[in-house]
C-alpha cells in the first residue's frame, strides 16, 4: 500500500526496538525504554526538513555562522500512550511547548471520547507534532487533528510508531494536508480494532494497567 502522506522511518535501531515493543514478554519498564530509544530515530526523520535561521556565534577563537530553528514547535501527545514520547521529543527540541489532548477509544463503538484539552497559545503559528504510538482505526488521530485545526493550527504532522492501513487511509481522506511518520505499517485491524501484528494496547503496556 502506498499512500502519499505516509513516511515510513526505516532504520536498523528502530526495527530492533520495534521488535522489543511487539514482544508480549517485554515489561512496562523495557517497553517505555524502547519507546524512548525509538523516538530519537523518529525525531531525526520528522525534523529533517525543518528550516533554519542563520545566526552569528562567537567561538572561543572567532565569530562564525550558526543556526537556530526558524519555527516554533508544539508537541501534542494524545493521552495516555503519547506521554512516553514527550521527554525524548523535548530533549531534541527543548524550546517546544507541549499541548495535551485526552482521548480514549470507547471499547464498544471504537469511537474516540475526549476528556482533556490544553494547548499553548502559539498553536496557530507553530509546527505541531501530534504524537501517539498507535494509529489504528484513525478515529483518535482524526479527532485530534480536527480539534487542533478548530483552534487555529495550520501545520500539523502526525507521528506514530505503528500504523494500520485503515488509520492511514482515514487520516488521508479527512486531512490530506497532514503528513504521517511511522516506524511500521502493519497488516490490518482485528474485529476489536487492534492492529495486527501490532504490539497490543500501548497505554496498558506503557503504564502496566493490565
Ligand atoms: C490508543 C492509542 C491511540 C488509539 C488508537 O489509545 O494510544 O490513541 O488507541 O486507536 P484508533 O486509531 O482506533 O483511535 P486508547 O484509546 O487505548 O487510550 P489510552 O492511551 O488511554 O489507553
Ligand atoms: N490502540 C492500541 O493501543 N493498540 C492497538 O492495536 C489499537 C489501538
Amino acid at each position: 500500500m502506498k499512500i502519499k502522506n505516509l513516511i515510513i522511518v526505516d532504520h536498523p535501531l528502530a526495527k530492533r526496538d520495534l521488535t522489543i515493543l511487539r514482544d508480549k514478554n517485554t515489561t512496562p519498564l523495557e517497553f517505555r525504554n524502547a519507546i524512548k530509544r525509538i523516538s530519537s530515530v523518529l525525531i531525526t526523520a520528522v525534523t529533517k526538513n525543518f528550516e533554519l535561521k542563520e545566526i552569528k556565534v562567537q567561538t572561543p577563537l572567532e565569530k562564525t555562522t550558526g543556526y537556530k530553528l526558524n519555527h516554533e514547535v508544539v508537541i501534542v501527545p494524545i493521552l495516555r500512550a503519547g506521554l512516553t514520547l514527550v521527554d525524548p521529543f523535548l530533549e531534541m527540541i527543548p524550546d517546544a511547548s507541549v499541548g495535551h489532548i485526552g482521548l480514549y477509544r470507547d471499547e464498544e463503538t471504537l469511537k474516540p471520547v475526549d476528556y482533556y484539552l490544553k494547548l499553548p497559545k502559539n498553536i496557530k503559528r507553530a509546527k505541531v507534532l501530534i504524537i501517539d504510538p498507535m494509529l489504528a482505526t484513525g478515529g483518535s488521530a482524526t479527532a485530534a487533528i480536527t480539534f487542533l485545526k478548530e483552534r487555529g493550527a495550520k501545520d500539523i504532522t502526525l507521528v506514530c510508531l505503528v500504523a494500520a492501513p485503515e488509520g492511514v487511509t482515514k487520516v488521508y481522506s479527512e486531512h490530506k494536508d497532514v503528513k504521517i511518520y511511522s516506524i511500521a505499517l502493519d497488516r490490518t485491524l482485528n474485529d476489536r480494532g487492534y492492529i495486527l501484528p501490532g504490539l497490543g494496547d500501548a497505554g496498558d503496556r506503557t503504564f502496566g494497567t493490565f
